[in-house]
């Protein structure tokens, strides 16, 4: 179940955990709890790796842009790497231009987390741990963090994260998986079907920071309620599309956020069968369509991914919450605890 995977350049040992359920096959890398692959069966019973990854650690510390991860303390952008929170200002670690984007240089996605395996009933899963010391990027608060990564009997991907902190803090916690449900490496998701149970979306300025505005999706290309072909409007010309090079944006989901996860989006590939249904607690789900992949990669497969070759589904909290009050907010305070949960669902 647990193999080496390679080492870090300092000699950390990164493992990497194969569990199967369901009918779905799951590879995790204690490396940034990134999910090396998932292989789940197309209309025939055909499996393939449905995720895009890397089969060296040495490619994932080199140039990985998020592939699988596990992202924090913030997914997303925060402007200019600033906030201030209980009248104190702060600043993050920036890298993205002038801003910080999932959680600065040295993200959750680069850390070795402790993994512990567990058998729950009919379900089997892993139980990863991190701690994130004070000032760590920049942000306040000690943040003990644990993910659980849970392959259940129905062969869905359930994802728990909790975290507490020792001072007030911001966190926003979500997985950078790219899918592609004809198989990594097959080319385009353009034909992939997708629905969005959203009306709105977060408008972003041309550096994808949200304007803070919650614009209606009706008669745009950002209106995914009935579920349509991905291509189909992505290019269309709009401004919000131009900035991003295409979708990479945060859906403002019309269930708002809920006590347990509630069906928010569904991608399908018409030429496999192959169908994901993503349930989440959280409010937004960033839909980012592959823009920046540019063929200077090669992954798992020894195939190059070139742009729209994959698409993320990232469940979170919005994109910059702690400069704008209006959004749902991010705040942990002592004696809290965070919990969020996102259920991915496979069928045919
Ligand atoms: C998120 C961001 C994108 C991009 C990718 C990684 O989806 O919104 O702009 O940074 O991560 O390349």
């Amino acid at each position: 179940m647990k193999t080496l995977f390679g080492r870090l350049a300092d000699g950390t040992e990164v493992d990497r955990w194969s569990l199967e359920n369901g009918g779905t096959r799951l590879k995790v890398l204690s490396y940034g709890g990134i999910v090396q692959s998932l292989e789940v069966p197309d209309r025939d019973g055909r499996y393939a790796n449905v995720c895009l990854g890397f089969d060296r650690v040495e490619d994932y510390v080199a140039s990985s842009p998020y592939f699988g991860a596990l992202i924090g303390r913030y997914g997303n952008r925060i402007a200019e790497g600033r906030f201030t929170l209980d009248g104190k200002s702060y600043q993050l670690s920036v890298n993205d231009g002038v801003n910080s984007l999932h959680g600065g240089t040295q993200g959750f996605d680069k850390r070795v987390w402790d993994v512990e395996p567990f058998t729950k009933g009919s379900d089997v899963g892993l139980h990863l741990y991190c701690t994130s010391v004070d000032g760590e990027m920049g942000y306040p608060g000690t943040l003990e963090v644990k993910v659980t990564y849970t392959l259940t009997h129905h062969g869905d991907w359930r994802i728990d994260y909790e975290a507490t902190t020792d001072q007030a803090t911001v966190v926003n916690l979500t997985n950078h998986v790219y899918w592609n449900l004809g198989g990594e490496g097959t080319g385009t998701i353009e034909d992939h079907e997708l629905h969005i149970a959203a009306s709105r979306y977060t408008p972003t300025d041309s550096g994808l920071i949200p304007t803070g505005e919650q614009a209606k999706v009706a008669g745009t290309p950002f209106d995914f309620r009935e579920g349509k072909r991905i291509g189909r409007d992505i290019r269309a010309g709009h401004e919000q599309q131009v900035f991003a090079k295409g979708y990479d944006h945060n859906w403002v989901l019309d269930k708002g956020v809920t006590a347990e996860p509630e069906h928010v989006a569904t991608l399908r590939d018409p030429s496999s069968g192959r169908t994901l249904r993503i349930s989440t607690v959280e409010p937004g789900l960033q839909f980012y369509s592959g823009n920046f992949l540019d063929g200077s990669l090669t992954g798992t497969g020894g195939h190059t991914y070139r742009q729209g070759d994959a698409l993320c589904l990232e469940t979170q909290h919005f994109p910059d919450s702690p400069n704008h009050p209006s959004f749902p907010s991010t705040v942990l305070r002592p004696g809290q605890t965070h919990r969020t949960t996102t259920i991915h669902s496979f069928g045919v």
